[in-house]
């Protein structure tokens, strides 16, 4: 059976490429991204999806009178794709209970630190203002809580002493393009 993926992102989409690629090279088998939903119309994310022949759907936060009718229009939207797996992948927006209970156990994030250190928005300017000699990147499940739920994969990478946010980044990101795959083949071969 083919587990069918869609991806939320909100920004340039590297976690995506780097789920696209091992995909098209056969590391993930057996999956297929049928979608990518943003919440930005502009979303270089949505770009890469196009580029892969994969529907790309903006869907605007902002039509919404709320977050829950926000998010019933999500899950209506990934329910036509009928959907096994989310992949939040830079999506800049918490999810809600009812959607989250919604997807429970199918839904995975990638974070940029170490958790639980560092949850929330830049990380890795929390990680360089704490002056810490080690960070990385965690993919977990998404719960309620923010950055908190069950750890599936973490790597590390060193800081420098001349790091700034942009090449501590860069350093993480390398890590992450490779954990997420590998995270997302864990899930797809039932093996989570
Ligand atoms: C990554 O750093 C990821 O860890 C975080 O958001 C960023 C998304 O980057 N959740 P990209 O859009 O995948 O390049």
């Amino acid at each position: 059976m083919v587990v069918n993926i869609a991806v939320l992102a909100s920004g340039r989409g590297t976690n995506l490429q780097s789920i696209i690629d091992n995909i098209e090279n056969g590391y993930i088998h057996d999956a297929c991204i049928k979608v990518v939903i943003s919440d930005v119309k502009d979303a270089y994310a949505l770009e890469r999806a196009k580029k892969h022949d994969i529907d790309a759907v903006f869907i605007d936060p902002f039509k919404f009178s709320n977050k829950s009718e926000y998010e019933k229009e999500l899950i209506r939207e990934l329910q036509d794709y009928y959907i096994d797996l989310v992949l939040l992948a830079g999506f800049m927006r918490i999810l809600g209970s009812d959607f989250v209970k919604f997807y429970e156990h199918r839904i995975l994030n990638i974070h940029p630190s170490l958790l639980p250190a560092f949850k929330g928005l830049r990380a890795q300017k929390q990680a360089l203002d704490y002056g810490v000699k080690v960070s990385g990147c965690t993919v977990h499940f998404v719960t309620q809580d923010m950055d908190s739920g069950p750890i599936i994969l973490q790597e590390c990478v060193p800081v420098l002493d001349d790091d700034t946010e942009e090449s501590l980044e860069n350093r993480i990101l390398q890590k992450e393009h490779v954990i997420y795959p590998k995270a997302v083949k864990l899930w797809v071969e039932g093996k989570l």
